[in-house]
């Protein structure tokens, strides 16, 4: 039984469809994210699922009960659900004692046993300590977790997570991501995890889905996503990918794939249902291209820039020096830049994935 099961859901808000078609499953304790360009829909998909919004179309299950389909809506409360925001919604007024046990006092649990539940979860996330303070005297770190340990002591088996990094500077986003992954292997929930930053996606879930205006495009492991992505959407939006195109696409393998780009012979990955095709669309990421020596494809580097252990360089390949590719390099022993702006150099590719038709492609 998975955790979380929605099938076709769709919702518009007037004339503009903002969630098409969406079908997701979630195994219970998955960690799963759902990440997309702002205004794709990823927090209307949240709000359907806590209930905050009725879809038009579609069923969600959560723990196998329906709550949302037709005819049907169970409110929020009702649905066994915890919800993490971005900007906390915690009660100003109350101690964080007070906001982790509202929601078992509003339910009649007796005060011992709330007391005994507080306390324990807030051991969970580091705040013992902290019982007493009130939100405003918390850092935004301390303050999601303080929403984190009233999820737990609901007894939230699913706890869906808007965004709760984005108000957070880049140090603490690091430690937060770590306190995420513990609050996940302790508690067992099944996380939903909303967010547009890929990096933090690929750290933390087992499974990603992609969403692009409304729909899911892909739903895969992290490496999966980088390795294969499913369309073009997908291979530009994770891990600095491009998509360039080749020629002759020449199937040799089930998974393998020879093609020319700019001419040059290619070795390829690609899906084992692929066909020979006399263009094709592959997707490449800065680690895959090498410099060739007096073989390759020759291109104009554009731009360097440090990054820590190595050199990124911007190239501009292709006759019209229209074709943007990405390379890192490693710097020479004395920490100096081994290519120049305006430099020509000539790149081999040790690895590119071949874009799946649009017919074609695996939906998962
Ligand atoms: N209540 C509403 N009424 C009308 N339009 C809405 C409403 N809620 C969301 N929308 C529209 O639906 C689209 C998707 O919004 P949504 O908030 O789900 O995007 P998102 O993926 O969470 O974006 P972001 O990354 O910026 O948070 C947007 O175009 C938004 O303007
Ligand atoms: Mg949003």
């Amino acid at each position: 039984m998975s955790a979380i099961d929605i099938t076709g859901l769709s919702k518009s808000f007037g004339p503009t469809a903002v969630l098409r078609d969406v079908s997701l499953q979630l195994q219970a304790g998955e960690f799963v994210a759902v990440l997309g360009p702002s205004g794709c829909g990823k927090t209307t998909l949240l709000r359907c699922l806590a209930g905050f919004e009725t879809p038009d179309a579609g069923e969600i299950r959560v723990g196998g009960k329906l709550v949302a389909g037709p005819g049907r809506q169970l409110p929020p409360e009702d649905r066994g659900i915890g919800v993490v925001f971005q900007n906390y919604a915690l009660w100003p007024h109350m101690t964080v004692a007070q906001n982790v046990g509202y929601g078992l006092r509003i339910a009649g649990v007796p005060r011992a046993r709330r007391d005994e539940t507080v306390a324990r979860t807030l051991a969970v996330v580091g705040l013992q300590a902290m019982a007493d303070r009130r939100p405003a005297d918390l850092s935004g770190g301390q303050r999601q977790r303080v929403a984190l340990a009233r999820c737990l002591a609901a007894e939230a088996q699913v706890v869906l997570l808007d965004e709760p990094l984005a108000n957070l500077d880049v140090h603490l986003r690091g430690a937060m991501e770590q306190e995420f992954a513990d609050f996940h292997a302790r508690s067992g929930a099944t996380m939903l995890y909303i967010t547009h930053d890929q990096a933090e996606a690929m750290a933390l879930a087992d499974r990603v889905a992609v969403m692009d205006r409304g729909r899911i495009v892909q739903f895969a492991p992290p490496q999966q996503l980088f390795r294969e992505p499913q369309n073009e959407m997908v291979a530009g939006f994770i891990g600095e990918g491009r998509v360039v195109a080749v020629e002759d696409l020449t199937p040799v393998a089930p998974g393998r794939a020879m093609a020319r780009f700019l001419g040059q012979p290619v070795a390829l990955r690609c899906t084992p249902a692929e066909r020979p095709r006399p263009t094709a669309r592959i997707a490449l990421h800065p680690g895959d291209l090498r410099l060739g020596g007096t073989e390759g494809v020759p291109a104009v580097v554009t731009r360097t820039s440090y990054r820590g252990g190595h050199l990124r360089a911007e190239l501009a390949a292709g006759p019209a020096r229209d074709i943007a590719l990405t390379l890192n390099l490693p710097l020479a022993e004395s920490g100096a830049a081994t290519v120049a702006r305006g430099q020509t150099v000539r790149l081999a590719l040790a690895d590119g994935w071949v874009i799946p038709e649009p017919s074609s492609s695996l939906s998962s």
